[in-house]
């Protein structure tokens, strides 16, 4: 750990400034904390309805476990009632959090289409009602994730970023992109930049951050304090690290997938830990040659102990140099 922070979030001090997106499905306690342990700043958990956080049911209460080496941890919810909101981030601080954060980001139908997530960005007064109200309740920081705007024609970042700062707001993660944009198209750092500059409250930079360069060269483009990284650390949690996917032996990767597996099957329990752990191997694997067949009988696969033949027979092959030579990894997909 540096021994200077590299900003604060309110009073708490972060330390880095590289930090895994929150990504449903993705950024889970065993991810999390491996992306935690390889240098990721701090632990954004996936989002969490802010109706289901009274009464969590397993699923739930899953996406709100963290340990205390993770802090900071931030509990990330969603919804657009301010009353709900407020008593939402005020079991989030009794469960522990160090920061609420509030999704303005998702763009998902179910969700931005009755006003939460992206769709909240569409309402600015409630914005600004929802941080006002919790911010001068909540004894811990309140931060808020947004994104440019619903679409091209109504980009309010620089609304959006104004009024959750003037409310109370701690930091803001822009993602650079629209709600219509999704995941595709560029993402805009000039918003970014923007953004940095009409502030005073620490800015996270968020979109197409994929190689350690990026880091750098977002950081140096927007004067951000910070990047969020997020499909790009699926299949190369090292980039916390500073290691770009290439520059990773495959010995480092056998081990991350054994000790990501560990935990998953620890945290979840083997059937579903199994399960969610697939999508990651398919990651972890993807710049190695395998056969369409041995690809989709590991992402079929429903017995551990199958899983671990196969994938021990996996690292064998890959692990034998071809013919001739050494085995060099080609680029991996960014996609996500
Ligand atoms: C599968 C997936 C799930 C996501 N879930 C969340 C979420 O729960 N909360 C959130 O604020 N953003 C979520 N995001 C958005 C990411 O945090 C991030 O803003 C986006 O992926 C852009 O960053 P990237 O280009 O580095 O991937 C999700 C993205 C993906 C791909």
């Amino acid at each position: 750990m540096p021994s200077a922070p590299s900003f604060h979030v309110g009073l708490i001090s972060i330390h880095g400034d590289a930090i895994l997106s929150p990504m449903d499905g993705f950024s889970d306690w065993p991810f999390r904390s491996l992306c935690r342990e390889l240098g990721s700043a701090m632990s954004y958990t996936e989002f969490i309805k802010a109706e289901d956080i009274f009464n969590p049911p397993k699923q739930v209460a899953d996406k709100l476990h963290y340990e205390e080496d993770e802090r900071p941890v931030v509990i990330q919810i969603y919804g657009d009632d301010p009353e709900v909101m407020l008593a939402a981030a005020e079991r989030a601080q009794e469960l522990g959090a160090d920061i609420v954060d509030i999704n303005m980001g998702c763009p998902s139908k179910t969700i931005a289409n009755r006003g939460a997530g992206a769709g909240l960005m569409r309402t600015p007064l409630k914005v600004a009602r929802i941080f006002k109200l919790l911010s001068a309740s909540l004894e811990i920081p309140l931060t808020g994730k947004i994104r440019l705007g619903w679409d091209d024609d109504t980009r309010n970042y620089p609304l959006i970023a104004r009024i959750v700062e003037e409310n109370g707001g701690a930091l803001i993660a822009l993602h650079g992109r629209t709600k219509a944009q999704g995941y595709g198209g560029k993402a805009n750092w000039e918003a970014i930049a923007e953004v940095k500059d009409a502030v005073n409250i620490p800015v996270i930079g968020n979109g197409d951050v994929k190689t350690v360069a990026d880091i750098g060269s977002m950081k140096e483009y927007t004067g951000c304090d910070a990047v969020m990284i997020g499909r790009a650390a699926i299949g190369n949690p090292w980039i916390f690290s500073r290691l770009d996917r290439g520059q990773v032996s495959f010995e480092q990767v056998r081990e991350m997938m054994l000790e990501h597996l560990e935990r998953n099957l620890a945290f979840y329990g083997e059937q579903i830990g199994l399960v969610l752990f697939r999508k990651h191997a398919a990651r972890y694997l993807s710049p190695y040659p395998l056969s369409k067949e041995t690809r989709k009988k590991l992402l079929t696969s429903k017995q551990p102990e199958e899983f671990l033949t196969l994938l021990y027979e996996i690292i064998e092959s890959v692990n034998l140099p071809p013919e001739g030579g050494e085995y060099h990894p080609g680029p991996r997909s960014r996609t996500g």
